[in-house]
């Protein structure tokens, strides 16, 4: 979105040039139709071609040249506007004194003074709404069942992240998403979800006891992954949970700020004291007996 009007701008230079070649093609055929019927006139004819063309080029290279200047201020104006702030604060200090803007910026950082003092370059904070946020978390998880498929070295740590991601999601969409659906969507599309986390949390329960040494490990991870994709697909497909609430009165911004809210304080609490045992809503496994696994 931030290089869009750049963009705009090249892609109309590239359409006006188009046009003007185009156009100086067709002149030159009339004037090349002309130059046959009245040889007489081939000299001022000619002149004349070489005008037009010559006012056509000039034009055009002026048009590409502003487009260009354009899109690289437009581009690159929170920089230039950083720099010309910096430059005023230099000129009214002492060399050696280097306040902290400046050194933010030497080390590439934006320094929260000097973005105070430019409200031009302060990104605003977008506020992302419940559905922004619950699908920017699939694509987390979906991303890290990848990492872990290529992984060799590092498969225990990306597990112990895909636990932890998969933890906090089910916790806040149980605990804020899925009780402000209820009225707004299907009942049976909540009790599948709610069903389907819990088979999820019986996998995530084994791969944090267990490591990927063990057996059925990988195994469970990709099981794990397929059934989250399920899962997902469920949730954001047309006519799911997602576009349910979408379509109600259910505000979804304000949903969003709480679930923002509550991850951050699941990740600093779970950062600290390790993910606790998954709570199941829907089912236990009280009744199930380990047996041997399958030999040849
Ligand atoms: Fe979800
Ligand atoms: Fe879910």
């Amino acid at each position: 979105m931030k290089n869009a009007p750049g963009g705009l701008l090249l892609l109309l230079s590239v359409v006006l040039l188009t046009a003007l070649i185009a156009l100086a093609g067709t002149l030159v055929l009339i004037i090349f139709v002309l130059i046959s019927l009245l040889p007489a006139l081939l000299p001022a004819l000619l002149t004349t071609l070489a005008l037009l063309l010559t006012g056509l080029l000039t034009r055009l290279l002026l048009i590409l040249l502003t487009s260009l200047i354009l899109a690289l201020i437009v581009r690159h104006r929170t920089i230039l506007l950083d720099r010309f702030y910096l430059s005023l604060q230099m000129s009214n200090r002492q060399s050696n004194c280097i306040v902290p803007e400046i050194a933010a910026i030497r080390n590439k950082r934006r320094a929260p003074a000097l973005m105070s003092r430019n409200p031009r370059s302060v990104p605003m904070p977008a506020i992302k709404d419940a559905i922004a946020l619950l699908k920017a978390d699939h694509r987390k998880v979906e991303d890290l069942f990848e990492k872990y498929e290529s992984s060799r070295s590092k498969k225990a740590d990306i597990a112990k992240q895909i636990c932890m991601e998969l933890t906090i999601h089910t916790i806040i969409e149980e605990e804020i998403f899925y009780p402000a659906c209820k009225g707004q969507v299907e009942e049976d599309n909540l009790d599948e979800a709610q069903v389907e986390h819990d088979g999820a949390k019986v996998l995530i329960a084994e791969l944090e006891e267990g490591s990927p040494d063990d057996d059925y490990y990988d195994a469970k991870v990709k099981v794990l992954s397929e059934e989250i994709k399920h899962h997902v697909k469920e949730e954001e497909k047309r006519g799911g949970i997602f576009s349910q609430i979408k379509d109600s009165e259910v505000d979804l911004k304000a949903l969003g700020e709480q679930i923002a809210a509550r991850k951050e304080e699941l990740m600093a609490e779970f950062g600290k004291s390790g993910i606790p045992a998954p709570v199941t809503r829907s089912m236990t496994a009280k009744s199930i007996e380990q047996g041997q696994p399958i030999s040849a």
